[in-house]
């Protein structure tokens, strides 16, 4: 038996649509003005796709950037995990539409629905693909299209999410001080109802009065999820952390699933830390769900916030309810 080794990101993608749909634009459609949406939640616009977009549209061009950065062509990627709630349809698993379209030929495919912690747990079993040798390379994905599955008639919804995509190449790291040093999982679900989708599914099939009742969009209990999130996001900062006998200051980012802007900021009072050790990018994207974490990472790349050597988090929670953190040096 080989042993373990350890699992770092090799490169990073992302891609997102074109159209902006901003506060003015919502003020037309819904009962709400910029300024309740930016004191609320910090958002000032997000992307919306396509109609002829599904989210494997979204998906592929963020893992093509990916598969660039890291260096690694598809025919080395041995698995291709999406995390999404807005699958292209049922079945087959748009993992293996991705799969087919970017030609990842030896690679299995699959997707899992872990909502705005999705790609946190995706991230989570990509690693331990590496780490017990069953592959050298795994493409991870977030990737959610929300405009089709939100009411465009209820301002408890429309003016938090957009749409984007984002991905990952992990890898073997050559250097055992290199890579992600910790994972942390969770779930709740007895708050399954706070965010759904209530018709559609087996335990309330698609008929005509589930169409009529707008049953097919996302409902969501705002306060109690904002409750929820509040707390759980120094919880499992602060576990980790612990575990690994680190404080704030060995972190050099920490980069949170954007859902609203005031979430972050009672973690940052919480730490008593400046909210320049989180990255923002929610004020011009929404909540895209599973692809805010990788959307941010490939960002904060970009803007150079990561180094070599520097440790970074990153904390995803969210529908389930679940909740999960990735602790990795650079
Ligand atoms: C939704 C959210 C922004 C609301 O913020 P909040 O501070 O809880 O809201 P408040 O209690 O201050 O305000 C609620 C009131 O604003 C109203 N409101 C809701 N959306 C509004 C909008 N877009 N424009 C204007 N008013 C709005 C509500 O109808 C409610 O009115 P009422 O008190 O008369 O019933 C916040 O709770 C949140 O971000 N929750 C988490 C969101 C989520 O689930 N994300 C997905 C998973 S991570």
């Amino acid at each position: 038996m080989r042993s373990l080794r350890r699992a770092k990101i090799m490169g990073t993608g992302m891609y997102l649509p074109e159209k902006r749909l901003t506060n003015a634009d919502l003020e037309k459609m819904v009962d709400t003005t910029d300024e309740w949406i930016v004191t609320r939640s910090g958002i000032r616009e997000r992307r919306i796709a396509e109609p002829d977009q599904a989210v494997s549209d979204l998906a592929v061009p963020a893992a093509q950037m990916a598969l660039k950065n890291a260096g690694i062509a598809p025919e080395q990627i041995g698995c291709v995990i999406l995390a999404s709630f807005t699958p292209d349809r049922t079945i087959s698993a748009t993992a293996c539409i991705i799969q087919h379209k970017l030609g990842c030929k030896n690679a299995g495919a699959f997707d899992i629905e872990v909502a705005c912690s999705g790609f946190i747990y995706a991230t989570t079993l990509g690693r331990s693909l590496i780490e017990t040798h069953v592959c050298d390379y795994v493409l991870v994905i977030g990737a959610d299209i929300l405009s089709k599955v939100i009411d465009f008639t209820d301002r408890n919804t429309c003016v938090l999410f957009g749409d984007g995509a984002g991905a990952v190449v992990l890898g073997p790291s050559a250097n055992e001080d290199e890579g992600i040093f910790d994972v942390l999982l969770g779930a709740d679900g007895g708050g399954a109802d706070h965010i759904t989708i209530p018709a559609g599914g087996t335990q309330m099939p698609t008929t005509v009065k589930t169409v009529e009742d707008r049953l097919h969009y996302v409902k969501i209990n705002g306060k109690e999820v904002f409750k929820f999130s509040t707390k759980i996001v120094g919880d499992m900062i602060e576990q980790v952390l612990t575990r690994n006998n680190l404080t704030l200051d060995n972190v050099k980012l920490i980069i949170p699933h954007q859902a609203n802007i005031r979430i972050i900021e009672s973690a940052a009072k919480r730490f008593n830390c400046p909210m320049d050790k989180f990255f923002i990018n929610l004020d011009r994207y929404g909540n895209t769900v599973a692809g805010t974490i990788p959307i941010g990472l490939h960002e904060a790349l970009g803007e150079g916030k990561i180094n070599k050597g520097d440790i970074v988090l990153l904390a995803g929670f969210g529908g389930g309810l679940t909740w999960g953190l990735v602790a990795m040096k650079w």
